[in-house]
């Protein structure tokens, strides 16, 4: 008969060691939760279903699933036998199939050691992936036989202090054949240190009809599960880790990869240069020969080939072929660079399109805008594109000269090679190759500081001077 591969994903604990309000298993390593990425690699070996068993802020969890992930609902977190059983209820009882069971807490674990797992499994009363820890504690030790065989694991708040010494310990993995599995899980207790039904409580259980249960070795790097934020930070380490590797290998150039964070589902061309400092997140992409950093973040933004971006933040924004940023740029929303423009030091962006070769070089403020190419906007230039109502657009002409510290009043339209004079608050449009100033006529009087000088004697009380040679007179 057909037997199937049926996967099950334990992910309704609360993961109270982490002491946060989010569900355990969707705090985020490397740009993805770990429930994601556990149910990446259990994708990756295209199981015939896939079961994920949700409790704890089960909505917030279902919410993030994708649609070939089936939710199953465990109300009350009786442990993680009790949390397979309530899995298995989805699936008809005769059934055949194998069963793969992972931990959703468990985001190293790539597809090739669940086949192993799977594989393992024909003749066998069960497969269970072990590993050895030089530290042990938190995890569940495996206890062997005189000959070898698995006899039983115990959990740590259970274990005597012989078994603690123990260190090879359980990974959480598992591939068991459905039918027994079902039996066995109906006949263990909770009469432990916790409370719960343990799932590798069933493993004597199933040893009990005379085949055995076998392991499978993991390397610990695949099977670190989280329970604490510390192990978050080194899982996420991990993943940081092979990313960067793979992307080192397509040709990514960087010089302090343990400074460097892509986040899964970023692309970067080869040749990318990457100083430290740099955080790509989200869906940002990276053309061949662009130079990032030191200190760059970028969300969900693109940054074209050849564009040289340091010191700045990019969120949702494009910059074009050979587009500079920054150093110190911040790059909102909307922003789009046209190939060769410039967002320099401490300049700010929104939703703000700048043509091909046009600069906004310093000190400025850029809202609702769109700058025609090869246009200059001086230094401390800013777009007043809120009235306290509503946002308005500037629209700067083609090859148009914006004067230092111009505040273009919105809306209003700069005419192509129109030019504003410095200082100037421009309110209303401005034709194409005009000049427009606003602002008083310069006045000079002559011989001022003089006069001021002596006015400021005159005022100033007498007081009796030491004499001294130098003394000015
Ligand atoms: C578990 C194993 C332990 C193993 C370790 C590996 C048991 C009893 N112990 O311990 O032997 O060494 O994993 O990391 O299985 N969950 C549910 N429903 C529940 C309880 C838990 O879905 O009622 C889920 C949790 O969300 C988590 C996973 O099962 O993803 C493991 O639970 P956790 O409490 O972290 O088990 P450990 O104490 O780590
Ligand atoms: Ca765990």
């Amino acid at each position: 008969p057909y037997m199937g591969l049926i996967a099950v994903v334990l992910a309704a604990g609360q993961g109270t060691r982490m002491k946060s309000d989010l569900p355990k298993v969707l705090h985020r390593a490397a740009g993805r939760s770990l429930l994601d990425w556990a149910l990446a690699a259990v994708a990756a070996i295209r199981p015939d279903r896939v079961l994920v068993v949700v409790g704890h802020e089960a909505e917030k969890v279902v919410a993030t699933l994708p649609d070939w992930a089936e939710p199953v609902l465990q109300a009350d977190q009786l442990g993680t036998g009790h949390a397979v059983s309530t899995a298995l209820l989805r699936m008809p009882p005769e059934s055949e199939d194998t069963v793969l069971i992972t931990y959703g807490d468990m985001p190293l674990v790539g597809s090739r050691l669940f086949e192993r797992t799977v594989a393992g499994l024909p003749g066998k009363a069960g497969v269970m992936v072990t590993f050895a820890m030089d530290n042990p504690s938190g995890y569940g030790r495996v206890l062997r036989r005189a000959d070898g065989g698995v006899a039983r694991v115990v959990e740590e708040k259970d274990a005597s202090a012989a078994e603690r010494l123990v260190s090879e310990v359980n990974a959480g993995v598992y591939a068991f054949p459905a039918r027994p599995l079902r039996a066995a899980l109906s006949t263990i207790a909770a009469a432990n240190a916790q409370g719960e039904y343990y799932l590798p409580d069933v493993l004597s259980i199933l040893m009990e009809g005379g085949s055995q249960v076998v392991t499978v070795e993991a390397d610990p790097t695949e099977v670190l599960g989280v329970n604490s934020q510390d192990q978050l930070a080194e899982v996420e380490a991990q993943l940081r880790r092979r990313i960067n590797q793979r992307w080192q290998e397509a040709g990514v150039w960087m010089q302090d990869p343990d400074r460097t964070y892509i986040d899964d589902g970023v692309e970067l061309a080869a040749g990318v240069r990457l100083y430290p400092g740099v955080h790509l997140e989200g869906d940002t992409v990276v053309g061949e020969g662009a130079v990032l950093g030191p200190d760059v973040f970028a969300l969900d933004s693109s940054i074209g080939p050849g564009a040289r971006v340091w010191y700045s933040v990019l969120r949702s924004a494009r910059v074009g072929p050979e587009a500079e940023v920054g150093p110190y740029a911040s790059l909102r929303p909307g922003t789009v660079l046209e190939a060769r423009a410039k967002a320099g030091t401490f300049v700010e962006m929104k939703n703000t399109v700048v043509g091909e070769g046009a600069k906004v070089p310093h000190l400025a403020y850029m809202g609702d805008a769109t700058v025609g190419a090869r246009a200059n906007v001086g230094a401390g230039t800013i777009t007043c594109n809120y009235d306290g109502y509503e946002k308005h657009q500037t629209v700067i002409g083609e090859d148009a000269f914006i004067g230092s510290d111009t505040m273009l009043v919105a809306p209003v339209v700069i005419g192509e090679k129109a030019v504003t004079g410095a200082g100037s608050v421009i309110t209303r449009d401005v034709e194409p190759g005009a000049l427009a100033v606003e602002r008083a006529e310069q006045a000079q009087i002559s011989g001022y500081a003089a006069r001021r000088e002596q006015r400021h004697r005159a005022r100033a009380p007498k007081e009796p001077v030491e004499e001294s040679p130098e003394a000015p007179d």
